[in-house]
């Protein structure tokens, strides 16, 4: 089966057994200021596994485009991606590891059509330290799902991944791993679980393939948690049924079956090629990078090929954060997509590739996912622009920055210089320092912190000289600063009924004559859309309700559906102000540090002034108080 036969094949069996298939969500999180990118299907869920009852039931399913951009500098082997889809089955309180294991393994085997001798899985062997016992039902399923099949269910300990490679795994079937493999929550094992974040035992499935050999410099034997690629992890249930608490853990409120299943791994299980460019959704790039290369006629070198991975990972990457509504800047998401849309220039400019890459590969990644994701159909001309325009300005600075290199950089590349390409050329920082050591110029191993540092010192110049800005982008405390600070709320709330959920707080900026919102949103609003919106902070300011304010974890407010500033980083205890009729539509809750009025009502009338673009999928509001 293709990917594209997985993944709708995977919704169906899901289907099939009462699951709603839900959308995917935005790869820019709208309500989760700990991370820029969607990274898992569960993500967008928290408040669910939390217990807050879902609206479409107890039972979802999806496949969720996440981006991982941490993994970059994995990218150019045949394994590592940074975009991917995650097949996600939930159960929110509903079935359990009872259905959960038997159905994977029905729909990897059945379905797919994966050889079961060739699948393996992993069990948690409990924690002592937390008082969290064994998986014994976990490790009971997966021995009458191998029986069944045919196989000796041999299971054996591994502890720690460490401990397997040393140790090795025997003929074992099903391998007991410690919590730190077999646990997952989104910080990682229980002892780095900040209190509140829900986790639970996991029981990873992996596929073997027989034709990698084993690669000893990730340890000396082999198993199923090996990095060389002979084993891959096709998919993980975790069954997220505990809350971390300050000394330990509690149960949640309800157990959760939270599974996530890599489609492109699943894919080079199910075609049986360890390589992930070699399926369906990769294998074209590939093919259009060496048609676009072969006016050349140069050979393929091992060099070569990876830069061709890269190219096809991060375009494929752009392609989506770009259908998403970021656009390349040197900020938060736009900074990141930037990066990658340059890094892959530069890789072409390694393959001779001098002209209309993206634009040309952008082509490729829509007709490619046309068929399950239209959206990238009706988007197409604005993402091909963004990537267009990004090229057209990056060669432009790269012909002039990388002649400049050898001569900033001297003997050897510092902190000043790479501040100095990125302040100048417009240089990805990191790229700079891939640029100087293809040079032959050493890199100076501090540069980094010595970037950091005169990045925040050119920020802290720029805000003093704009606003003198204090604390939440307040100006000041005066009364009249703190009446477009409770407005700033109410228009929040306001804009994201009538805009949509995807509205979220990008920056606030308030003084006592003003205040100015910037949000995330596509497009320009319409003189309806501004109309509708004034008239429902209006309506809230004549409702006259009081701001009520309380304290809780920032897990609490998050599960409540409190909204939080982007990019900003909480406590362990964090203010909610709330107005409205928490029973109703109409309800404003946000994390925020105050100062607030006592009730809306004292805020007279509130008017949009203007209307604007602030760059990269982000609208501004300037807004007054009459
Ligand atoms: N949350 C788990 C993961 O991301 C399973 O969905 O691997």
């Amino acid at each position: 089966m293709h990917a594209t036969q997985i993944r709708q094949a995977y919704i169906d069996f899901f289907v099939e057994r009462g699951h709603a298939r839900i959308a995917r969500a935005n790869l820019v999180p709208r309500e989760d200021p700990t991370t820029l990118f969607t990274g898992s299907g569960m993500q967008p869920l928290l408040p669910y596994l939390l217990g807050a009852p879902h609206p479409t039931g107890a039972r979802l399913v999806d496949s969720q485009v996440c981006f991982r951009a941490e993994d970059i500098d994995e990218v150019g082997d045949t394994r590592h991606t940074t975009l991917f889809e995650m097949l996600g089955n939930w159960s929110l309180g509903s079935y359990f590891k009872q259905e959960q294991l038997p159905w994977l393994f029905e729909f990897l085997t059945g379905v797919v059509g994966l050889d079961p001798s060739r699948l393996f899985a992993s069990v948690f062997s409990g924690s002592p330290r937390w008082s969290i016992p064994r998986d014994e039902e976990s490790e009971q399923l997966w021995k009458d799902l191998f029986t069944g099949a045919g196989l000796d269910p041999v299971v054996t300990e591994a502890g720690s991944a460490a401990q397997a490679a040393a140790r090795g795994i025997g003929n074992a079937r099903i391998v007991a791993y410690d919590e730190s493999q077999c646990w997952w929550s989104r910080s990682g094992p229980p002892d780095t679980m900040p209190p509140g974040e829900p986790g639970g035992p996991d029981s990873e499935v992996f596929y073997l393939f027989p034709q990698v050999p084993h690669d000893p410099s990730f340890g000396e034997h082999c198993h199923p948690h090996c990095d060389c690629g002979r084993y891959v992890e096709i998919g993980n249930s975790v069954f997220m049924q505990y809350r971390r608490t300050q000394d330990g853990f509690d149960l949640l409120p309800q157990r959760n079956v939270d599974f996530g299943g890599g489609l492109e791994r699943i894919a080079m299980a199910s075609a049986d090629v360890a390589d992930a460019f070699a399926i369906d959704l990769l294998a074209p790039l590939l093919d259009e990078i060496r048609s676009m290369r072969s006016a050349q006629g140069s050979a393929d070198s091992e060099a070569d090929r990876r830069a061709a991975r890269i190219i096809a990972d991060h375009t494929r990457a752009v392609v989506f954060l770009a259908l998403d509504g970021v656009e390349p800047s040197n900020n938060t998401q736009g900074y990141v997509m930037r990066r990658f849309a340059r890094r892959a220039i530069r890789q072409g400019l390694h393959l001779g590739i001098g002209d209309t890459l993206l634009p040309t590969l952008c082509t490729t990644v829509v007709s490619t996912y046309r068929d399950a994701f239209p959206e990238l159909v009706q988007d197409e001309e604005h993402i091909r622009g963004v990537l267009e325009r990004e090229e057209s300005l990056f060669r432009k600075t790269l012909a002039r920055g990388v002649r400049e290199l050898p001569r900033l950089a001297g003997r050897e590349l510092t902190g000043d210089a790479v501040f100095k390409l990125f302040d100048t050329y417009g240089f990805p920082p990191e790229l700079s320092v891939e640029e100087a050591r293809a040079q032959g110029v050493p890199v100076d191993p501090n540069w980094s912190d010595t970037f950091k540092k005169l990045m925040a010192e050119q920020r802290a110049r720029s805000r003093t000289a704009a606003t003198g800005m204090f604390k939440g982008g307040l100006a000041d405390r005066s009364v009249a600063t703190t009446q477009l600070h409770t407005a700033t709320h109410l228009l929040y709330k306001a804009l994201r009924l009538v805009l949509g959920d995807h509205v979220v707080q990008r920056g606030s900026n308030i003084t006592s004559e003003r205040l100015r919102f910037d949000f995330s949103h596509p497009k320009k609003m319409t003189p309806e859309e501004i109309a509708r919106v004034e008239q429902i902070v209006n309506d809230a300011i004549a409702r006259d309700w009081p701001m009520r304010v309380s304290e809780m974890t920032p897990d609490e407010a998050f599960a409540q559906g409190a909204l939080g500033a982007f990019g900003d980083r909480y406590g362990t205890t964090v203010t909610v102000y709330t107005a409205g009729d928490p029973t109703g539509e109409w309800y404003s809750k946000e994390i925020c540090g105050g100062p607030h009025v006592a009730h809306t009502g004292e805020l007279g009338r509130f008017r949009i002034v203007k209307e604007e673009s602030s760059g990269a999928g982000v609208r501004r509001i300037r807004a007054v108080l009459e």
